[in-house]
């Protein structure tokens, strides 16, 4: 099981290979799914919005690999701000957590912790779809 160090050092790593040529916001994330870390970065187009962000990357990264049980996410940017993750991102994830742990890092290294269900309390859901 990964620590929470490397967690966050995974996140920063993946952060470094975003592709991000027209905006320059670089985003990494790293997400503990059935106990392994899977990463992602935010990878852009020139068709802008054809962008995806990292932590789809990263979601995709692990469902890909049968890991579909989401623990905690890590997101580091580039930025002042912290990263907090876009409306589709909260709801991609939320398909496949409760909850989770959710770690913010911007561009100076500060740190800010919080959930998925503080940041979206109401995913959008079907019970009866078919
Ligand atoms: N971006 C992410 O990677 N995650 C988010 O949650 C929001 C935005 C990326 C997409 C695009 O490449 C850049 O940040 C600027 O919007």
């Amino acid at each position: 099981m990964p620590s929470k160090k490397e967690l966050i050092q995974s996140a920063e790593r993946a952060k470094e290979r975003a592709y991000a040529p027209y905006s320059d916001f670089r985003v990494g994330a790293a997400l503990l799914s059935s106990g392994r870390t899977y990463t992602g970065f935010n990878i852009e187009n020139v068709s802008y919005s054809l962008s995806i962000c990292a932590e789809r990357v990263a979601a995709i990264n692990a469902i890909l690999d049968g890991a579909m049980e989401f623990e905690k996410i890590v997101i580091a940017a580039n930025s002042k701000e912290f990263p907090y993750p876009c409306g589709a991102c909260l709801q991609f994830l939320s398909e496949f957590a409760e909850d989770l742990d959710i770690i913010l890092i911007n561009g100076e290294g500060d740190k800010k912790s919080t959930t998925l269900k503080e940041l979206f309390p109401k995913p959008f859901k079907v019970s009866e779809l078919k």
